[in-house]
């Protein structure tokens, strides 16, 4: 199947249906997905509809596959209207991860599952944090002991904090740090300028400066995350061509956005996030314009 953002949609699925048809697959049928997120959310999709559902194995090939988007059973494609609105939950059976796949994998790639990897930290673990911090240059390595150490302690916590709420009710939530101000940078720059690990990566700084200013972020959470993400050259500013009125429009927009209020989640701690219903959007913006101040430090 091709790979790339653009293949992952609804067309996609319907050759996928023809495709299994054609090939005698029935309900004791197996799809393997193999490739990166998108490979692995169309393909999942498809495996949880086709005959109302078959079993599906993930193979993630790019960090951010392996580290994220192969875990957790979500399955899904995008529409001209926006990202993942068409889905379904359906927990693969297995998931394989071989980090040897990454060797081919273009760097920018490999940093931004990186920063899903540092977002995990922030969420849950402060010794991955650490681990991430203080190993940078190694992590970017491929093959190096640091990366597969980090690999394997960042699916535990995406598997952990899934097995919890599996249909995201409540705790799953946290899994979004960053999420909220990086999906609109993403949505605003038309998914291009930036990866998605790269939009969440500046997603969490904002994150944080908001925390700060609603009293849940400590003032020494923002320095080290800006200091570990710098440490794996992963963008910290926030796009100076996009208003703080537009990131709040857009952060309204985003499907999790809780009809009409702002659901954030907000570092306690390095290693402890939590979700607060209702960020007062002044709060917001002071955050947002306090992030923008950074870049002139
Ligand atoms: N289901 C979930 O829970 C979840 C979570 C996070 C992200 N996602 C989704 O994942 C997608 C992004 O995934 P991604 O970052 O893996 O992008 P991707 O699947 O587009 O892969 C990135 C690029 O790397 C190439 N590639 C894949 N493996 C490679 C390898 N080993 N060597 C060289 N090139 C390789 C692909 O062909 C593609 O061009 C988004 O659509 C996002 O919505 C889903
Ligand atoms: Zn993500």
């Amino acid at each position: 199947m091709p790979a790339g953002e653009r293949f992952k949609t609804l067309r996609t699925v319907g050759r996928l249906y023809g495709a299994l048809y054609e090939a005698g697959i029935d309900r004791k049928g197996l799809v393997v997905t193999v490739g990166g997120g998108v490979v692995g959310d169309v393909g999942g999709f498809a495996a949880a509809t086709y005959l109302r559902g078959i079993r599906f194995v993930q193979a993630p090939t790019t960090l951010l596959a392996q580290v994220d988007a192969s875990i957790g059973g979500k399955t899904g494609v995008d529409l001209a209207q926006g990202k993942n609105l068409v889905g379904a939950f359906h927990q693969p059976s297995a998931v394989y991860i071989d980090p040897d796949t990454l060797e081919t994998l273009p760097r920018r790639h490999v940093r931004s599952g990186l920063a899903e990897i540092v977002k995990h930290g922030i969420i849950c673990d402060d010794r991955l944090f650490a681990l991430v911090h203080e190993s940078a240059s190694r992590l970017c390595r491929r093959g190096s002991m640091e990366l597969d150490a980090a690999i394997v302690r960042s699916c535990e916590i995406k598997a952990g904090v899934v097995t919890a709420d599996e249909t995201e009710q409540g705790l799953r939530a946290i899994l979004n740090f960053g999420h909220t101000v990086g999906h609109a940078i993403e949505a605003l720059t038309g998914y291009r300028r930036y990866f998605h690990g790269e939009a969440v990566a500046i997603g969490m700084v904002s994150a944080a400066c908001i925390g700060e200013r609603a009293g849940v972020t400590p003032l020494d959470v923002r320095p080290a995350l800006v200091g570990a993400l710098r440490g794996l050259r992963l963008p910290v500013d926030l796009p100076a061509d996009l208003s703080t009125e537009d990131l709040l429009g857009a952060m309204l927009r985003d499907k999790k956005a809780l009809r009409g209020r702002h659901r954030l989640v907000l570092a306690e701690r390095i290693g402890r996030a939590r979700v607060v219903e209702d960020v007062h959007p002044d709060l917001i913006r002071a955050g947002l314009e306090q992030h923008r101040l950074l870049a002139r430090d």
